[in-house]
């Protein structure tokens, strides 16, 4: 923390721009396994959001570990930092009266709820996306899985690193047994029911 500057108050608040844009604004967190469907049901919550005159944004893993992350590895430390980074960033998404979808594996409880103690309470929406490690690996879209078994990879989560699944999530998607429309619908219903939706 810098201690020789003046936090600027600005006059267009968080408030104004919510109803200007005729909802709130949240972070919706999707955590799971490489391979659960996160950012998929990510972008396809953000499609229909888009549809309704919605203002969001989607951050996954492997874009910002390109950019903003892009000096992180997988090592615990490594991924606490990249979802501190994440963390400040959707806090200034929410100020920015944006509804974030943030898709990361976020594999430690201890990260996730720092996050969620990172905005004000009711504005981080835990959902897990919730698909076995089978079903996972057997789909390995990204071959990944493969790499870890063959020890190309380290610290590869549910081969070699641990997944804390949540234990208070807002909402788990089962995405196993359920179809995206059907994923894309709970989601939906969950921001409907909080009254997020304009
Ligand atoms: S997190 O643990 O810090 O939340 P994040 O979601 O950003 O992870 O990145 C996960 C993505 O990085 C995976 O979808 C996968 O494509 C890639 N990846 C590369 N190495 C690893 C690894 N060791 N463990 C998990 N994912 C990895």
């Amino acid at each position: 923390m810098s201690h020789s500057t003046i936090w600027h108050h600005a006059t267009v608040t968080r408030d104004r721009r919510s109803r200007q844009n005729n909802h709130r604004s949240v972070v919706l967190w999707f955590s799971g396994l490489s391979g659960a469907g996160k950012s998929t049901l990510a972008h396809a919550v953000e499609e229909q959001l888009h549809l309704q005159g919605c203002k969001t944004f989607v951050m996954d893993g492997d874009n910002v570990r390109h950019g903003l992350s892009g000096d992180l590895g997988f090592s615990d430390a490594d991924r606490k930092e990249n979802l501190r980074r994440v963390g400040e960033v959707s806090k200034l998404f929410i100020e920015a009266g944006v509804i974030i979808l943030a898709a990361f594996i976020s594999p430690f409880r201890e990260d996730r709820e720092k996050v969620r103690g990172l905005v004000p309470h009711g504005d981080f929406l835990e959902i897990y996306v919730n698909c076995p490690l089978e079903v996972c690996e057997s789909r390995d879209l990204k071959g990944l899985y493969k790499r870890a078994r063959a020890g190309e990879i380290t610290a590869f989560t549910g081969i070699s690193s641990p997944y804390e699944p949540p234990e208070k999530a807002e909402l788990s998607v089962d995405t196993e047994r359920l179809t995206l429309e059907e994923s894309v619908a709970l989601v939906l219903q969950m921001l409907v029911e909080r009254d997020i939706l304009g």
